[in-house]
């Protein structure tokens, strides 16, 4: 696994050029960028900034998934779909078809299922084991969680299923998460990560520490992209 860590002067505009790099490369190579997007509130201003530097990207050409998501309704202003729909996937020319929303308004069982079976709907048709992403952005919690992986619980042990239930401290409290396994089959994953109380744990799971879920990333290159 590769590491690096990147501390940007703008850090919006240096994160959305980092995935707009990888955007049109897996593009040019395989004519998709499947490319997943964390919740919270850290990439709203990355979002703006895709929007505005990938104005001319090839949207069509581009498959999002989620990371995590909220057991709430879409319109719901917990809802991480909301947030990536007002920043970024009503703001570019991205068909709706392209973008796999993880059904928070229905059973939370159910809804994993079914995004379970639309990731390997696709992996299928690749010849893929379990999906592949090109890109996982991923945010960090203060305790260290990332996605709606949180510390101490028992989706950080899920071994085969990609998308599975979860609650946390964080509210609302019952999500759908993407698991490890899923995370780790990524090409590449970019952490996302701003404020200086973050800092020091960025330090310490960055220098080895996998006493935190976050720590417990190892796609192939993992990029941590910190402001
Ligand atoms: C969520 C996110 C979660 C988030 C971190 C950081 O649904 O809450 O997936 O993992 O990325 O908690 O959140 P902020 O960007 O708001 O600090």
């Amino acid at each position: 696994m590769q590491t690096d860590v990147i501390r940007p002067a703008d850090f919006a505009a240096q994160a959305a050029q980092f995935i707009l790099q990888h955007a049109r490369t897996a593009i040019a190579e395989r004519g998709l960028f499947r490319l997943a997007l964390s919740g919270g509130n850290t990439p709203r201003a990355v979002h703006a900034q895709l929007a505005r530097l990938g104005a001319d990207l090839a949207w069509n050409r581009v498959q999002i998934t989620f990371g995590d998501e909220r057991c709430v309704p879409p319109e719901h202003t917990d809802s991480n779909f909301r947030m990536a729909r007002e920043t970024l996937l009503d703001v570019v020319p991205m068909p709706a078809g392209n973008v796999f929303r993880i059904r928070g308004e229905i059973d939370p069982a159910t809804a994993a299922q079914e995004y379970e079976d639309k990731l390997a709907a696709v992996a299928a048709r690749f010849g893929e084991p379990r999906y592949v992403h090109d890109l996982v952005l991923l945010g960090l919690g203060e305790d260290g969680h990332t996605a709606s992986l949180f510390p101490g619980s028992p989706a950080l042990d899920e071994a085969v299923r990609n998308v599975i239930p979860a609650t946390g401290p964080k509210p609302p409290p019952q999500r759908i998460t993407m698991t490890f396994p899923l995370l780790n089959a990524a090409r590449h994953v970019a952490f996302l990560v701003t404020g200086a109380d973050k800092h020091a744990l960025v330090e310490e799971i960055t220098s080895g520490s996998t006493a935190y879920p976050a720590g417990r990333v190892h796609a192939e290159a993992v990029t941590w992209i910190v402001g």
